[in-house]
């Protein structure tokens, strides 16, 4: 597979240190470093490349030519994020007109009822844990929703979610084979309960994504159940822990900073530029993969045919080259072309969706609670995962008025 000589590079970062860094609840400071002084390098114990600037991380999104998303597949199946042109396009092409942010925004005030059951649920206690009470349940009844399935099922579907994503305590062997071991079995899990979904469907079809991928055709030709159900599965995964962790970050933001909850009462309209910036300045997934289709010289390095690379999204957001001033969070940011969502052909197809929802998310929590703050000594603890920036839970006081 890695046809190039890594050894021979010099700029290796030891598998330890980044580790590390990826599970500080900060890991901005390294990547800064990583800009100035190795901006491309090579990671012999990942056996990846390693892109920390802006320029290099847009480039390789935007090239599917140069860099493939054919990489190793976590979820064993076919689905979007792991393929190229043309039949990436043809299979997007199905479901793009259910994201468009116009057939999302339609979503809208029902969002807003299911976000103030959540707070209602949550405000008479005077505290809530923001991940339990209302980041996590928010996406999964939405996404459960437009998928057709039945929202009693949704804890089910966070724990099935939940192993998907979920990565390794520790470094060793037993750990990742016991991690691969728990996917398969929630993947096997999650086909079985979307089997059997499709049945009914296939008989009685509703105004529902399952449904309407059921019917679709590509060059005449229809979906397998297989096709069906690891789209079904892809929109799960890929949407629920991202957007819990895009709340949750949101609300972090707002509590280290009580002068920006006052500001976002008294401006309510800045909230979709404070849910850009919590994207940029705290970006749910760190960093995305892609594999070398053809020899590519970046940075006056070579990368190989085959060579993975790692483009740092996170680093790439916080690039100075870029953005002024680009350690400093501001909801004012015009234009803030950020790369959490990604860029070019596999753009976030639910960026839309999860706009939406933080940006509900924060209107009413800035709506109905003052002085929000990360409760009395709270432990945050980092997600495990080296791509996902987010933490556990995040418990919060608040006065009501
Ligand atoms: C793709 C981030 C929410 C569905 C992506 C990619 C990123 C991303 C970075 C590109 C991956 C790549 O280039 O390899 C996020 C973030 C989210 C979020 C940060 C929340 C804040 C959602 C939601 C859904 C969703 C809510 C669906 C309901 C998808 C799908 C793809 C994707 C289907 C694959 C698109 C393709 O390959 O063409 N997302 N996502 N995402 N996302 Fe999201």
């Amino acid at each position: 597979m890695n046809t190039g000589s890594p050894a021979k590079y010099a700029n290796i970062i030891p598998l330890k240190e980044l580790d590390t860094v990826q599970k500080q609840l900060y890991p901005f400071d390294f990547y800064r470093e990583a800009r100035t002084q190795t901006p491309v390098r090579y990671n012999e114990h990942r056996s990846a490349w390693d892109l920390f600037l802006y320029a290099d991380v847009h480039r390789v999104l935007k090239d599917p030519a140069a860099f493939s998303s054919r990489r190793g597949m976590e979820m064993r199946t076919e689905n979007l994020l792991v393929m190229d042109p043309p039949r990436h396009t043809q299979m997007r092409d199905l479901v793009n007109k259910a994201f468009t942010p116009k057939a999302i925004g339609a979503l809208e005030e029902h969002i807003r009822r299911v976000t103030a059951d959540l707070l209602d649920e949550a405000a008479g206690r005077g505290s809530m844990e923001m991940v339990h009470d209302l980041a996590a349940p928010l996406p999964v009844i939405i996404i459960a929703e437009l998928l057709g399935v039945p929202t009693q099922d949704r804890k089910l579907f966070k724990e099935w979610s939940d192993v998907l994503v979920k990565g390794v305590d520790e470094n060793t062997e037993a750990a990742f084979a016991k991690m691969h071991a728990e996917r398969g079995q929630a993947a096997k899990e999650l086909s079985l309960y979307f089997s059997g979904i499709l049945k009914e469907r296939l008989t009685q079809p509703q105004d529902d994504l399952i449904s309407a991928l059921l019917a679709a055709e590509i060059d005449g030709k229809k979906l397998s159940e297989e096709e069906v159900i690891s789209f079904a599965i892809l929109l799960l995964v890929a949407g629920n822990e991202t957007t819990t962790n895009l709340i949750t970050n949101g609300v972090r933001r707002l509590t280290e900073d009580p002068a920006l909850q006052t500001l976002l009462q008294e401006q309510p309209e800045l909230v979709p530029g404070f849910v850009e910036e919590v994207l940029r300045f705290y970006p749910p997934i760190l960093a995305v993969g892609r594999v070398a289709a053809q020899d590519v010289e970046i940075g006056g390095q070579t990368i190989r045919t085959g060579d993975q690379v790692i483009s740092w999204v996170a680093s790439a957001n916080r690039d100075e080259r870029k953005f002024d001033d680009a350690d400093a969070f501001r909801p004012d940011r015009k234009p803030n072309p950020h790369l959490a969502f990604g860029f070019g052909p596999h753009f976030c197809l639910g960026a839309p969706l999860a706009r939406l929802e933080a940006k509900v998310a924060a209107e009413e929590l800035l709506r109905r609670f003052r002085d929000l703050r990360l409760a009395d000594g709270a432990e945050l603890v980092p997600i495990p995962s080296p791509f996902v920036f987010g933490v556990k839970s995040y418990p919060v006081t608040f006065r009501t008025q």
